[in-house]
Formats: structure tokens, sequence, C-alpha cells
């Protein structure tokens, strides 16, 4: 059954309240939406799988730990899962990045597919997929479903706010996939936009609008 982590930190809430801010402009929200994703990326990497390894520091040897296997990739979805990306890979920078894109068409609501590139060995990888919004889910369950036909070892969903909508199809959907965000609102609107909410993300992102 998955996981559903809903950040609670102090530093993660009061982060959020400025992103949702109708006052706050794209350079602060890019890097807000990096700083959200660093410390969210904490929480969804806890239980990564270590090894042991012996290292030599000054003092002599010491048993270590490193994490274990071919490690991580990560796959944003275009567009507006490519915001998140510094922030995890400020984290784990030697980690595989694959894309995938979707859009929602604003009539039907459903996810159309145009866009995707995986790492070779995605197969050896514990994948996390990212996109801010988890609103109707459509997007990031079809995300998955491309990525699971790659067999990866797992798979992980982080983002920054969630719809219960979002929430409930996506576990349906994808039972085995955890789901790491920072925020869990209170209902999607008559277009499938999250309210409160923080508006179109991708827009804020890169001032499209
Ligand atoms: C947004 C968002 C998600 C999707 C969430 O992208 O970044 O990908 O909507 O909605 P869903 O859960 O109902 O599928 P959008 O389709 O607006 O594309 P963009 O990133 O190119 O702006
Ligand atoms: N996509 C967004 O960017 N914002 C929402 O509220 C819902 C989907």
């Amino acid at each position: 059954m998955a996981k559903i982590f809903i950040a609670d930190h102090p530093l993660i809430q009061h982060k959020l309240s400025i992103l949702r801010d109708v006052k706050t402009g794209t350079k602060e929200f890019r890097a807000l939406i990096q700083e959200i994703t660093m410390l969210l990326c904490y929480e969804a990497t806890r239980d990564l799988p270590l090894e042991d390894k012996i290292v030599e520091t000054p003092m002599g040897m010491c048993n270590a730990k490193v994490i274990s296997g071919k490690k991580l990739a990560f796959v944003p979805i275009l567009r507006a899962g490519t915001g998140m990306l510094e922030g995890v890979l400020e984290l784990v920078p030697s980690a595989k990045v694959g894309h995938i894109g979707l859009y929602r068409d604003h009539e039907t609501l459903k996810p159309v597919t145009y866009y995707c590139k995986l790492p070779a060995d995605i197969s050896e990888r514990e994948v996390f997929v990212i996109d801010p919004m988890l609103a109707t889910g459509g997007s990031a369950i079809d995300a998955i479903d491309k990525v699971k036909e790659f067999k990866p070892k797992s798979i992980k969903f982080m983002g920054i706010i969630a719809a219960p909508e979002g929430i409930e199809a996506l576990k349906t959907a994808h039972p085995d996939v955890d789901i790491f965000v920072s925020a869990l609102d209170e209902k999607l609107n008559e277009v499938g936009y999250i309210v409160p909410g923080l508006g179109d993300a991708g827009d804020r992102i890169f001032g499209t609008k």
C-alpha cells in the first residue's frame, strides 16, 4: 500500500506560504520551489538502502555507509517538473535524469504525452517522478505508467501541492508508489486547478503569464 507523506516541517510550511502568494515573482518562486524540493527530497530518500564501505579517516579506518546499487534517477514531468530538478540534483548530484513530456488538454483535462527520454539503465535505479502539482492525478499516473514499462527498482512521486482527488487517483492506479508532497489542499475547482493551490505552476516558474 502506498505511503502518503504530507510534510509538516515548519521550514517547508513557511516557504510554501510565500510560494502560494500571488505577489511572489518568478525569481523568488523558482528559488522557493528548489528549496522546498530539497527539504522534501530529504524525506523521500529516507529509506534508501545502504551498504557498508570501509573509509580511511585521518584517525584510522571507519566502517562507513554509502547508498547501495546503481542509485537514483529523477524524472521530471515537463514542463513544471523541471522547476524541481535543481533542488534534487543539489542533494544527489550523481543521479541520472529522464524527462517525460505531458500536458493537460484544457478541454478534457486528460494528459497528452509528447516526449519520453529515460536513462538507459533505469531498470537498475530507484526512480523519483517529480511534478509540483498533483491535481486530477492524470499526468502523474500516465508518467508512472510509462516509467513502469522500463521496470525500475522502485518508483516514488514527489510534488509540492496535491488535491485529495489526485492523491486518491494516484494511490488507486499505483498502490506501490509512495507519494511525498508538502501540502494536501482542499479541492479541485471546475477547471481542474487546485484550490487554494498556487495557480499554474508552469506559468509561475517560467513567467509565461
Ligand atoms: C500541470 C502540472 C502537472 C499537471 C497536473 O502541468 O505541472 O503536470 O498540470 O495536473 P493533473 O494532476 O490534473 O494531471 P500542465 O499540464 O499545466 O503543463 P505545463 O507543465 O506544461 O504547464
Ligand atoms: N496544474 C497547475 O499548474 N496548477 C493546478 O492547480 C493544477 C494543475
